[in-house]
């Protein structure tokens, strides 16, 4: 349970139908990744790795032969994605929880990342979900999202409050200051993405 109204109505959508229709729909939303995440691998060594929001492992699957055994950790609020995620690709830890409450301790992984899921975090939880991120990761810390200058909220499937972009980039640093931004790239749809602005941040040390 949480005292925050907002934050669990958007866990209590992605947990439900809404959740599951997405996953039905994006299946396939990961074939096309491989070159981003094996160009990303050779910039930042990692051996164990987090990503926040992993659905049914679009991203994930690409670090499973690259990094030592039992190195993939996923976390999601929806069961019908950890259940595909766990089918598909058994050597992955797929582990339910909520975005703002890691169940990991500091500096657990080399790398925590997500991939259009802070998109989804209402104000109230923003921060505390990239804590969350941030705290887990012992030196580089990577933010897919859609950008915009400015807090814009965008209509998203009738649901309100559902999708918000913002610049994360510039949240980030401001919000933690050890972080260094390291890289950032774009990955439009002509790549197999959907618009999305990558940075890369590592913790000074
Ligand atoms: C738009 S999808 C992105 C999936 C994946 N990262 C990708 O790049 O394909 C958002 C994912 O984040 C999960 N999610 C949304 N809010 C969450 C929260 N507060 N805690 C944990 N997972 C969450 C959803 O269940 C969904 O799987």
């Amino acid at each position: 349970m949480t005292n925050q109204p907002e934050a669990a109505r958007l866990e209590n959508l992605w947990g439900g139908e809404f959740g599951d229709a997405y996953v039905e729909r994006n299946k396939a939303a990961g074939d096309q990744r491989a070159p981003f995440w094996q160009n990303m691998l050779q910039r930042i060594p990692v051996r164990r790795v987090l990503e926040v929001g992993c659905n049914n492992g679009g991203n994930l699957r690409w670090f499973e032969d690259a990094l030592p055994a039992g190195g993939v950790y996923g976390v999601d609020i929806n069961q019908k994605a950890l259940a595909l995620l766990r089918q598909e690709h058994p050597n992955i830890n797929a582990v339910y929880s909520p975005a703002r409450e890691l169940p990991f301790r500091d500096g657990f992984f080399d790398l925590a990342f997500t991939m259009g899921v802070l998109i989804h975090q209402p104000d109230s939880t923003l921060p505390l979900v990239m804590n969350e991120i941030v705290r887990c990761s012992r030196r580089y810390v990577l933010c897919g999202e859609y950008f915009a200058a400015e807090r814009t909220e965008v209509p998203y499937r009738g649901q309100e409050g559902a999708l918000i972009k913002r610049d994360f980039g510039k949240l980030y640093r401001e919000l933690f200051p050890e972080l260094e931004l390291r890289y950032e790239t774009f990955l439009g749809k002509d790549a197999g993405w959907d618009d999305v602005t990558v940075w890369v941040f590592e913790k000074r040390q």
